[in-house]
Order: C-alpha cells, then sequence, then structure tokens
C-alpha cells in the first residue's frame, strides 16, 4: 500500500514536473512568427499570379483620365481595416497630390469589411481593390498591382511616387524633388550595403530558398520612391521574369531594376524611411516625406508642413544651413 503511494507520488511528482517545464519552456522561447511564404514555394512566377488577380473595386474616372499633364501620381499601399490611416492622408498631404490607395481583401471576414470599403470608395473615389489576400507577405503582389494599373490607366509622361499609409508627404517639397531629378529612372532613399534577415523572427525575413545571396549592394527603400512613368510597363514585364521575393523594395527596385534592366537608382535624402525626432516645422519641411507616422501624429505634423509661406523662408535657409540626416529617427 505504502509502495503504490509512493511510486503514485513519485509519478505525479515526474508528471506535474514535465508539465511545469513544458510550460515554462514554451513561455521564455517565443514561438516563431507564423510567416506565410508557402505560397512562395509553389508559385514565384509574378504572371501567373496577376492572371489571376481582377479588380474588384475602382474609381470610374481618375485624375489620368480626365488631365493631360499630371507630374506625379501617388500610389499608396494600403489594407481594409486601415480606415484611420487613409482619412489622416486625405485631410492633409492627399488634398495636393493626386493620390490613390490599393488594397486586397482581408481574409474571412472580408463580407463585412467589403461593405464598408464599398462604401468608402463611393464617397472618395479613391480605393483600388483587387480580390488577392491582403497580407505583409503580399506586399510585392501589391507594388506589381500598382505598376499594373498604373499602365493600363495613365500616361507615361508621369513620375509613379510608390508609398505606404503611415507616411506623411510634403507635397511642397516634393515638387522640388520633382524638379530636381526630372528624366531619372528610379529616386528614392537609397540603401547600400546592406544584408537579407535570415532571423526568422525579423519582420523582413527572406529565406535562403528565396534569394540565395545574403548581400543586397543598393535598392531603394520601400516606404517611398518615384518611378518613371515611361519605364513602368518595361520593369513590370522583366518582373515576370525574375521569381518573386517577398521584399517588394529589394525585388521591384534592385532584383528587377538594377541587376536586370541596369536602371540606375538615385538617392535623395528628402524621400526619408524616417521621421523627425521632434515635431518642429523646419525638420518636415526639409523632407518630401517621413515614414511610420500613426495616423495622429500625421495629423498634428500636417499644420508644420502646410505652414504660412513667410514661416517656409524661413526653413529654407535653416534647411540649407542646418539640416542634418542626425534629426532624423
Ligand atoms: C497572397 O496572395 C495569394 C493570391 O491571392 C494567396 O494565394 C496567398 O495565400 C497570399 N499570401 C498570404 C501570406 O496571404
Amino acid at each position: 500500500m505504502i509502495r503504490l503511494a509512493f511510486i503514485t507520488l513519485t509519478l505525479s511528482s515526474l508528471l506535474s514536473a514535465w508539465w511545469l517545464a513544458g510550460v515554462t519552456g514554451e513561455a521564455l522561447l517565443l514561438p516563431l512568427p507564423l510567416q506565410q511564404l508557402d505560397h512562395f514555394r509553389l508559385n514565384r512566377n509574378l504572371k501567373s499570379y496577376l492572371d489571376k488577380i481582377d479588380v474588384l473595386i475602382e474609381p470610374s474616372s481618375t485624375v489620368c483620365s480626365q488631365k493631360k499633364d499630371i507630374p506625379v501620381l501617388v500610389l499608396v499601399t494600403s489594407s481594409p481595416s486601415r480606415f484611420d490611416h487613409r482619412e489622416a492622408i486625405r485631410s492633409t498631404w492627399a488634398k495636393h497630390l493626386p493620390t490613390y490607395f490599393i488594397m486586397g481583401l482581408n481574409g474571412p471576414s472580408v463580407e463585412d469589411l467589403m461593405v464598408d470599403n464599398y462604401v468608402e470608395a463611393k464617397k472618395y473615389s479613391d480605393v483600388i481593390i483587387y480580390n488577392f489576400q491582403d497580407h505583409y507577405q503580399n506586399l510585392t503582389l501589391k507594388t506589381a498591382l500598382m505598376l499594373k494599373w498604373t499602365s493600363e490607366h495613365c500616361p507615361t509622361e508621369l513620375m509613379l511616387f510608390k508609398t505606404d499609409d503611415d507616411v506623411l508627404v510634403n507635397p511642397w517639397m516634393m515638387k522640388r524633388v520633382l524638379e530636381e531629378t526630372s528624366g531619372s529612372d528610379l529616386v528614392g532613399y537609397r540603401k547600400m550595403n546592406n544584408y537579407l534577415h535570415r532571423d526568422e523572427y525579423s519582420k523582413w525575413y527572406s529565406p535562403r530558398w528565396l534569394h540565395r545571396q545574403d548581400f543586397i549592394p543598393e535598392y531603394l527603400s520601400g516606404t517611398g520612391y518615384l518611378i518613371n512613368g515611361k519605364l513602368i510597363k518595361k520593369i513590370l514585364e522583366t518582373a515576370f521574369e525574375v521569381p518573386m521575393i517577398n521584399l517588394e523594395d529589394v525585388y521591384f527596385t534592385y532584383l528587377v531594376s538594377k541587376l536586370k534592366l541596369g536602371l540606375k537608382l538615385t538617392h535623395d535624402h528628402r524621400l526619408s524611411p524616417y521621421k523627425p525626432l521632434l515635431s518642429l516645422g523646419c525638420l518636415y519641411a526639409g523632407l518630401a516625406s517621413a515614414h511610420s507616422l500613426t495616423p495622429e501624429e500625421m495629423l498634428n505634423a500636417w499644420p508644420r508642413v502646410e505652414g504660412p509661406l513667410p514661416a517656409k523662408s524661413f526653413c529654407d535657409r535653416f534647411v540649407d544651413t542646418y539640416w542634418n540626416e542626425w534629426f532624423l529617427y
């Protein structure tokens, strides 16, 4: 009897120790993020993806069908649920630049959001929705759809600015960038001598089976870059020959544009992937775009960008004399 009790006790303590180890072990080791890159194992041919994707919602008439000379067209990658981000953009910089939002479908809850997105699209005529699954890992597809949409709807004499919905654009500085870089192939914030993230916990994780080389000599940051309209069709068609990877900026600006087509990537620090450390007027005035702003931050920063003209001429002097990348993060 005593022996049985002893065995039970030992067994149960062993079991609970094992269970405890399991629980604490799991708590200490973060679960691996679900990367959802598996569809690339089956298919990495951009054209075959695009052939299956139809446009569901788009404005019946756009600035491209109405006007002839549009210096710049802005296409923003967004996603169905980010209403606040789009609202912030519409009430700030998009008042001064022709801007459209591109997104996919929201997965299982598609029906609910689709109604809201449909109402939104009717109200603003600036929403383009394609039937593919909206996901961070599908950004390459989203950018490809931007190129496709622009080449189908717009004249080639424009610059396409591809950007995100957490980016604040300064339309006045953007105009200056456009004038100064006119005729360039691609313009953006050029990142030099980088290594791909092989760490599965990273948001930018890209496995070796997708791209063997670790080293990326140069690419333009995906937070915002300009593409010459004359090259859009060529870039898209060339991409059909380059196996897709999940990093849209490395893919389109380096692998397709630079490596395969030999196009020039022009660096302009004013198309910044960072934002000013302090929300000071002149820091924003010195940039054509700033990245990673919440809708609230965007609304708060806007008056400093939009500021009255006398303040601007002061800023011009400030920017020319004192402006420094150290002000950014
Ligand atoms: C990306 O879109 C394709 C086409 O709709 C889909 O098959 C794939 O599952 C999507 N990937 C993710 C990670 O959602």
